[in-house]
Formats: structure tokens, sequence, C-alpha cells
């Protein structure tokens, strides 16, 4: 099970550095985004995260701080429905940019989150 959520933790991070890497290299732009690779990243730190806090409790006597684990939870919400709006824009033609923004600024938000609330 350690194995299990080593893995697990692997992807949370590959999750992330796809939301914000990409963020990080395409905000100055005003087009092209690669909003794909950053639903890709939303869904996987939403469903990574989920499943760390499940096999964590469940088998490796983890206890997590609920209330981060909520807000964390909350937030990667927030990166996925803008992640989603982005997809949705780049379809019908309108902006891009502000959802593309807040997917990437949340998921910074929520890497501090991660790591100063101990
Ligand atoms: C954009 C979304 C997210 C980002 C950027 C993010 C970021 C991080 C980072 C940087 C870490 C490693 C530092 C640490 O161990 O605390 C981490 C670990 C973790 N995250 Fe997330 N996270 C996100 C979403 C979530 C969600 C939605 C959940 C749960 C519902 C979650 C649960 C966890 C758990 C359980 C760990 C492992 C803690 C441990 O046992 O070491 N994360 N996350």
């Amino acid at each position: 099970m350690q194995l299990l959520q080593s893995i697990l933790l692997a992807l949370h991070i590959l999750g992330l550095a796809a939301i914000i890497g990409t963020f990080l290299v395409q905000m100055r732009k005003d087009d092209g985004f690669a909003v794909n690779l950053v639903l890709g990243g939303a869904i996987t730190q939403v469903l990574t995260g989920i499943a760390l806090v499940g096999v964590g409790e469940a088998a490796l006597d983890r206890d997590y701080n609920m209330i981060k684990i909520g807000v964390k939870l909350v937030l990667a919400l927030v990166v996925l429905g803008a992640a989603i709006a982005a997809v949705v824009a780049e379809k019908r033609g309108a902006r891009v940019k502000p959802w593309f923004h807040v997917a990437g600024g949340t998921a910074i938000v929520n890497v501090l989150v991660a790591v100063i609330w101990r």
C-alpha cells in the first residue's frame, strides 16, 4: 500500500506540473493555450488527491486534516471548473485567457496551501 501511495503522490506532482508548468510557459500569450493539458492536470489532481486521502486513511494509518483537505478539494474544483470553461471557450471561439489564468493561479494557491498549512 505504501508503494501505491507513493505512485499516487508522484502522479499528484505530475498533475500539478501539467497545470502550473503550462500556465507559467503560456501566461503572457493571448491565444493558443494548451487547455487540454490543463484539463488533464486538473482531473488528475482531483482523482489522485481523493485517492491519496482514501488509501492513507484506510490502509496507512494517516490522519489528514480534513479542513485542509476540504479547502484543497474546493480549490481543485475551481481549477477543474476553470479548465472546463477554458476548453469550452476555445471551442466556441470565446476568450480563453481569463479561465486559463483562474486555473493556473488557483493551482498555485493550492500548492501554497499544501506546503504552508501543516
Ligand atoms: C490543483 C490541485 C492541487 C494541488 C496543486 C496540490 C498540491 C499538492 C502538493 C504540492 C503536495 C505535496 C506536499 C504535501 O505533501 O503536502 C500535495 C500532497 C497531497 N495532496 Fe494535493 N494538491 C491538489 C489537490 C488535492 C486534492 C483535491 C486533494 C484531496 C481531496 C489533495 C490531497 C493531497 C494529499 C492527501 C497529499 C499527500 C500528503 C501526504 O501524505 O504527504 N490534493 N498536494
